[in-house]
């Protein structure tokens, strides 16, 4: 069986950014506060007319473009998001049809912040049982729609982006293991509480905003983070000396580096973009990437950790061969 390998990413970013001095004019809150209690200077945010799809397309032509891929030469797309354009038709498709990709397969996956992650362990499958031969795998999000400019423990956080990788079979290098988990018992922590079934609770503005208990998810985020990465390193075999990049969710610095010391990663080793995008949730993990493997840090044939938490609670982790 063959590894499933990634020969190119991509990433998108909205032009807008709001900076932290902005989010002091519209809420309560400092620059000093958000630095340290997140590690977040600023965020993109898109325009009145940008939707989740545009930021995946831009993402995606870029990852193909890196890849050398042509877009009729896919057979499967899969984007991770919580914030689609529609309920249907998926996210998947939409990006399908705008690159000229038509007839194959194509889905969007739910599964909050660990949304690509479990994309990726998707379509990996796929690629190791023979199925496919080239993936396109997008995490994108604008989480900016459903976020509360008046809440100050949630608004500081967010961003909107995407990210994009390319799969395709290789006899050497790939993605080793992959590994999803979840847990709905901590459903309250972090959720956003509309939906068709339910309906929207807010139904005179028809909004509704994500809803968080902050410190109860952080420390819930960082005991599964550690535990994950544990159990990676045993299930390949490897051991964290031998990781050339760790490349986690972008949610909190602090996290981020309770993980990293807990794991014995040194944080020369880790891929920090938090400053720049905030948290934006399963984009957060393929834009990191593409900007570490286009500043030239992520060279090929080196060992990456990637890691994810989000809503549901959802989490995964990714050890590969770059
Ligand atoms: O991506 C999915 C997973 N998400 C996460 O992993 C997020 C995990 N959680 C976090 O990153 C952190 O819990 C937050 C950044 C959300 C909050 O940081 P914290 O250190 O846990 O703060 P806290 O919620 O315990 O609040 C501490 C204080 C409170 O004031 P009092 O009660 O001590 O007077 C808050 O009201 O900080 C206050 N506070 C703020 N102050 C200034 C909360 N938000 C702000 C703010 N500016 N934006």
């Amino acid at each position: 069986m063959s590894y499933a390998r990634i020969i190119g990413t991509g990433s998108a970013l909205p032009d807008r950014v709001l900076t932290n001095a902005d989010l002091e004019r519209m809420v309560d809150t400092n620059d000093e506060w958000i630095r340290t209690r997140t590690g977040i200077e600023r965020r993109h945010i898109v325009s009145e007319n940008e939707t989740t799809a545009d930021l995946a397309e831009t993402a995606a032509r870029r990852a193909l473009d890196a890849a050398g891929v042509r877009p009729e030469e896919l057979d499967l797309i899969i984007v991770g998001t919580t914030t689609p354009d529609y309920i249907f038709p998926n996210l998947g498709t939409l990006v399908q049809d705008r690159i000229g990709a038509n007839g194959c397969a194509a889905v969007s996956c739910e599964a909050a912040c660990a949304g690509f992650l479990y994309a990726l362990g998707i379509a990996e499958k796929f690629i190791r049982v023979g199925e496919s031969e080239r993936v396109l795998v997008i995490g994108a999000e604008t989480l900016s729609r459903f976020t509360d400019y008046t809440d100050r423990s949630t608004c500081v956080l967010f961003g909107d982006g995407a990210g994009a990788v390319v799969l395709a079979p290789d006899e050497k290098h790939g993605i080793l293991r992959t590994q999803l988990y979840a847990d709905g018992k901590y459903r309250d922590l972090l959720y956003f509480p509309s939906g068709v079934s339910r309906g929207f609770n807010d139904l005179k503005s028809g909004k509704d905003f994500v809803k968080m208990q902050g410190n109860e998810v952080f420390r819930v985020a960082v005991r599964e983070f550690i535990r994950a990465a544990k159990n990676i390193f045993a299930a390949t075999g490897m051991s964290p000396d031998e990781l050339d990049w760790f490349v986690p969710h972008q949610a909190n610095l602090r996290i981020i580096e309770a993980v990293a010391k807990r794991v014995g990663i040194p944080m020369d080793k880790v891929v920090v973009t938090i400053q720049e995008h905030g948290n934006t949730s399963a984009a957060s993990v393929p834009l990191a990437l593409d900007v570490a493997v286009r500043d030239g840090r992520i060279k090929p044939g080196q060992t990456l950790l990637f890691e994810a938490f989000g809503g549901g609670f959802t989490w995964g982790s990714a050890l590969l061969r770059y």
